[in-house]
């Protein structure tokens, strides 16, 4: 049996480890040399513009896609292996279900593909937390691409793996499917699972994930919290005589609004910009 002290794990696997992958598409090099790491309770963003290698990075951690050289483990795994997707749910960017099934046909057959003995009760709890309970018995096809999303959603989460890759999961959602995700990949962290959510909404990546990493053009052009990523931006202050924008790092902030007080000054509002996350994006991705 496995001991678990808080806070005490020296030789802890990681949920996924990605040391110095490579991977060509004959003359195209889709990943040049890229590390990673994300650990058991963490939700790491993967981004990066279309081509940069994300989906690439996901398809190696699946299996589906051989690397050239460097290594991709899941929760000490080699990819690909049946010990790393065992341990790993996936929901693919582009996907399709057998349009004949019905909602809870799709995740039995899911169950099957991973051993999973959950039975019914699985079944009902995954299509109920995906916001499907109403349509457990709907045919694919009778289906919207939002409704087909949850269901892909709530395969992926089959068998309770450790280790949860979401490729572009919320692209054709509605704002309420949105907010499920969010709470979805919330509860996935608090139940210390690992997430690797691909996505270009960055003010949702920005709200859900603890650490990004960004990838152009095949290699990690930034990686950390966004704190980190976003040293400097802009916050708003209004008080009684006025709105002002301050250019601030974070660390600033309390000093600022202490300085307001200080003249006498009424404050109302302390707004940091809400779009961090795309400026530190865009200077590491554009050439600007
Ligand atoms: N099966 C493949 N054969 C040839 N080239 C591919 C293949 N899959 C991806 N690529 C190329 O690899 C690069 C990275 O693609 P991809 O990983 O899909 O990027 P992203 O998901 O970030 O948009 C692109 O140039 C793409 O055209
Ligand atoms: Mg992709």
């Amino acid at each position: 049996m496995a001991l678990r002290l808080a806070g005490y794990a020296p030789d802890m696997t990681a949920a996924l480890d990605v040391d110095d992958l490579h991977k060509a598409f004959g003359p195209i090099e889709a990943l040049r040399g890229v590390s990673l790491r994300v650990e058991a309770g963490q939700v790491v963003g993967l981004l990066g513009p279309n081509g940069a290698g994300k989906s690439t990075l996901v398809k190696v951690l699946c299996g589906l896609v051989r690397p050239s050289a460097g290594s991709a483990r899941v929760s000490g795994h080699r990819a690909g292996s049946t010990g790393a997707r065992a341990s790993l749910g996936y929901l693919a960017e582009l996907f399709r279900f057998p349009p004949w099934l019905s909602v809870e046909e799709v995740v039995a057959f899911h169950q099957q593909l991973a051993g999973s003995r959950g039975g019914q009760a699985e079944r009902a709890r995954l299509i109920e937390r995906v916001g499907m309970g109403h349509a457990a018995s709907r045919r694919v096809d009778a289906l919207s691409k939002g409704m087909q999303q949850r269901l892909g959603i709530a395969q992926a989460l089959v068998g309770e793996p450790q280790v949860v890759i979401l490729d572009e999961p919320t692209s054709a959602l509605d704002p309420e499917g949105r907010r499920m995700v969010r709470e979805l990949v919330a509860d996935l962290r608090v139940e210390g699972r690992a997430v690797l959510l691909s996505s270009h909404l960055l003010a949702e990546v920005e709200q859900v994930c603890d650490e990004v990493v960004i990838l152009r053009r095949g290699e990690v052009a930034g990686s950390g919290s966004v704190d980190g990523l976003a040293s400097e931006h802009t916050v708003t202050i209004v008080t009684g005589s006025g709105t002002e924008v301050h250019v601030a790092a974070r660390a600033d902030v309390p000093g600022l609004v202490a300085g307001y007080v200080e003249r006498g000054e009424e404050v109302f509002e302390v707004r940091p910009d809400v779009n961090r996350l795309e400026e530190a994006y865009l200077d590491l991705v554009e050439d600007r």
